[in-house]
């Protein structure tokens, strides 16, 4: 097993991090670890690949990637384009292949904005942002360093059925042609397992298959993030395909239960690698093409856990996971008001469960294509920080207020305001902040807000279940 490796930010230079913050402490955590850990997943990981891991606040993060040592050559970790960056400035091992605020606040703190992850065209809140001075780079980079917030810069679809009334913009750079939103990085990781490509599945089209959209995705990503003057080859792009569809990463050590494959635990990346995934798999409307009915009981990673014995803390912590789980798998939701699903249905209340959305087994996110509106990105929710944009629906006259119109910027269509897709839940721990403006800041800021928009009514203790649970997936 090989731990506490960092991969290079960007082409040539070594990051050093993780080593600089590796204490007495978490090397006796970590010998602790190697040494209590069962040997066959490590065979099976000699066999098959290489593991990768590094601590984060709940223990720690794991990716198995299925083609052996990390290969740094790939152009993933290559400068293509013209400001210095690769797709590693903004997805690395380390937060589950996403960034966090904590590691671009260190990263800010010890390059300031000479790492290529501080660049105005998208990095800034607004591309013209003054970035003259360090005072001048804190407010530029403010949405980054605070909630790990891309600027995400959309045109309005020339057929949409609705036109922008009204912006009010903090950073008064959108406009009513081209909007700017503000996104979290989803993961390049645990790709074999998706259904849509980024949040509002803009890579998708009709018979397109997966593996076409990410080739689309590296190519944009690299005009894109990285200011390309021209697109890289066939042959990179299907190198950063190759490369990134092979790493699964996952929680591996909870740093209350232990190492998350113990006593008949299915946690970690090694067991995800061997999940089995097809588009529509445990779909409950009726969209798996075997045709089997929906199984509410989608995550079965820690089913084990429930019957182990002890009163000591680990087993506690162990039962509180799997607790956590029957919760997230059992626990009654009364889904109102969801668009995508209410609406489509034509249901005011659909009696469902977390995994009438999060459906993927022991996975997470819906199987099939399906964006939903739960309103995230509702005006009611709207902080400070965001813009908010008043939307009039041409046909029908309603106006509708919200801070990211989501799959409505690609389809035009006034039905999907607010739609993104629900993402895979893997490597949760490593990557706060969540949903797709970072607005929880915590697992259990996310598990408020359903409590509050579901009206749950759940109990402290099935909180911290819950978020047991999530933070060892
Ligand atoms: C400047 C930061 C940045 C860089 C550089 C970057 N990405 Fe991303 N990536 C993001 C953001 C932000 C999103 C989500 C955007 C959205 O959905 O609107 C994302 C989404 C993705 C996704 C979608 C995952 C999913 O669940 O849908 C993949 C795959 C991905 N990036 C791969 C890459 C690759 C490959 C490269 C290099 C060619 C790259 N990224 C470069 C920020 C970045
Ligand atoms: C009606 C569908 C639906 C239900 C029910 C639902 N979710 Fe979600 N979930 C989503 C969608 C859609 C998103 C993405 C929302 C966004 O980013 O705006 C999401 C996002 C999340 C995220 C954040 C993931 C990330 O990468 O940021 C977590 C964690 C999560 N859900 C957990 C839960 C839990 C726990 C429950 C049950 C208490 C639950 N969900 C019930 C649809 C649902």
């Amino acid at each position: 097993m090989k731990s506490e490796s960092s991969l290079p930010a960007r082409h040539g230079q070594f990051k050093t991090r993780a080593a600089r913050s590796f204490t007495p402490i978490l090397l006796v955590t970590l010998l602790l670890a190697i040494a209590t850990s069962p040997r066959a997943e490590d065979r099976l990981a000699e066999g098959r690949g290489e593991r990768l891991s590094h601590q984060d606040k709940a223990g720690m993060i794991s990716t198995f990637n299925i083609n052996g040592p990390i290969d740094t050559d790939n152009p993933f970790f290559q400068d293509l384009g013209s400001n210095g960056r690769s797709c590693a400035t903004c997805h690395q091992p380390e937060d589950a292949w996403s960034i966090t605020p904590r590691h671009i606040r260190a990263r800010f703190n010890a390059g300031g904005a000479r790492d290529p992850l501080f660049r105005p065209n998208d990095g800034a809140v607004c591309p013209d942002a003054d970035v003259s001075s360090p005072r001048a780079q804190r407010s530029a980079y403010a949405l980054l360093l605070a909630k790990g917030l891309l600027r995400v810069g959309l045109p309005v679809p020339d057929d949409a059925e609705f036109s922008v009334l009204a912006i009010d913009d903090p950073y008064h750079c959108s406009t009513p042609l081209e909007l700017s939103l503000y996104r979290r990085p989803l993961p390049s990781a645990n790709l074999p397992f998706l259904s849509a490509v980024m949040w509002d599945g803009r890579e998708n089209a009709p018979g397109r298959s997966i593996l076409a959209a990410l080739k689309i995705q590296a190519k944009n990503a690299t005009l894109g993030h990285a200011q390309a003057q021209s697109a890289p080859t066939e042959e990179q792009l299907d190198q950063i395909v190759a490369f990134e569809t092979r790493l699964f990463t996952a929680q591996s050590r909870d740093r209350n239960a232990g190492p998350l494959r113990a006593r008949g635990g299915k946690g970690g990346p090694v067991a995800l690698s061997t999940q089995t995934f097809f588009i529509g798999i445990n779909d409950p409307l009726g969209g798996n093409p075997t045709g089997a009915p929906f199984d509410p009981r989608a995550f079965t990673l820690f089913a084990r856990w429930g019957n182990v014995q002890g009163g000591d803390r680990q087993s506690r912590a162990r039962r509180a996971i799997a607790r956590g789980e029957a919760i997230f798998n059992t626990r009654p939701i009364q889904i109102s008001g969801v668009a995508g699903l209410n609406d489509n249905l034509g249901i005011a209340v659909i009696p469902g469960t977390c995994t009438t959305c999060h459906d993927s087994p022991n996975v997470g996110n819906h199987s099939v294509v399906a964006p939903l509106n739960i309103g995230v990105s509702d005006a009611s929710r709207r902080t400070p920080d965001l813009p908010l944009f008043t939307l009039r629906c041409k046909t029908t006259g309603a106006v509708i207020e919200t801070s990211d119109p989501g799959r409505a910027m690609i389809s035009g269509r006034c039905a999907d305001i607010g739609k993104v897709k629900g993402p895979i839940l893997r490597g949760l721990a490593a990557r706060p902040p969540y949903f797709h403006n970072g607005s929880a800041a915590s697992l259990r800021d996310v598990v408020e807000f359903y409590d509050e928009r579901f009206k749950l009514v759940l109990s402290e203790r099935e909180k911290s279940d819950l978020v047991a649970f999530l933070r060892a997936l």
